[in-house]
């Protein structure tokens, strides 16, 4: 185990289960359709990379980067994008991949945003379910795991931009970053600093 890490909340056996099981249940229900996986980067890439090779139908891959606002103790809530989807989604079943939910802004904004581009369908798929935190609501339609409010990382999950290597999800040992003062809030705190 790594030397920050505090504790494995979920391991690399857990997630490839669960990721084969989800990959079963969308192959089922997009059976015929024109399927778009969206991979919300960074966080969301290994584990859009396992899930789209558990799932047994002819899919795209597409990717979109946004960032948001704020800083160490308010995030604003504006969200932009870094970079967009390549062509129209009018055409396609859109399946949005995320790491984890945790405030809800994120795939709120995004939803929002692509639901304007009226898509055939368009519903969400996050690995990590932050529940009691939620600012936003928003309905996922799949999901792997329900976790308590503590700071994850691994599997894509950073803090600071490091750990998305780790195979596991990995609860972060609070002295890592204790003695910063820009101590985040929640799960995208760090990279809202980054873009101030
Ligand atoms: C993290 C995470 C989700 C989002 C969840 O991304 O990967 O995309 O925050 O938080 P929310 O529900 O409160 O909006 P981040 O903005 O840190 O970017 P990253 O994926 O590049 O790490
Ligand atoms: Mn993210
Ligand atoms: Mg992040």
């Amino acid at each position: 185990m790594h030397q920050d890490i505090e504790e494995i909340l979920i391991s690399e056996e857990q997630l490839q289960a669960k990721i084969k099981h989800l990959g079963e249940q969308i192959s089922q229900d997009y059976d015929g359709k024109n399927l778009l996986l969206l991979g919300t980067l960074k966080g969301a890439v290994p584990f859009i990379a396992d899930l789209a090779r558990a799932i047994n139908l002819p899919l795209e891959l597409d990717y979109m980067a946004v960032a948001s606002y704020g800083n160490s103790t308010q995030s604003s809530g504006i969200v932009r994008i870094i970079k967009d989807l390549e062509g129209p989604i009018d055409q396609k079943h859109v399946l949005i991949i995320e790491d984890i939910i945790d405030s809800g802004r994120t795939l709120h904004y995004l939803t929002d945003l692509l639901n304007r581009r009226n898509p055939l369908s368009l519903k969400i798929c996050s690995l990590l379910n932050k529940e009691h935190t939620r600012v936003q609501n928003v309905p996922v339609d799949y999901y792997g795991f329900t976790i308590p409010d503590k700071f994850v990382v691994g599997y894509g999950l950073d803090y600071a931009q490091l750990y998305r290597n780790l195979p596991y999800i990995g609860i972060l040992k609070p002295s890592v970053y204790s003695e910063d003062s820009n101590k985040p809030q929640n799960q995208h705190q760090s990279m809202a600093e980054n873009q101030l």
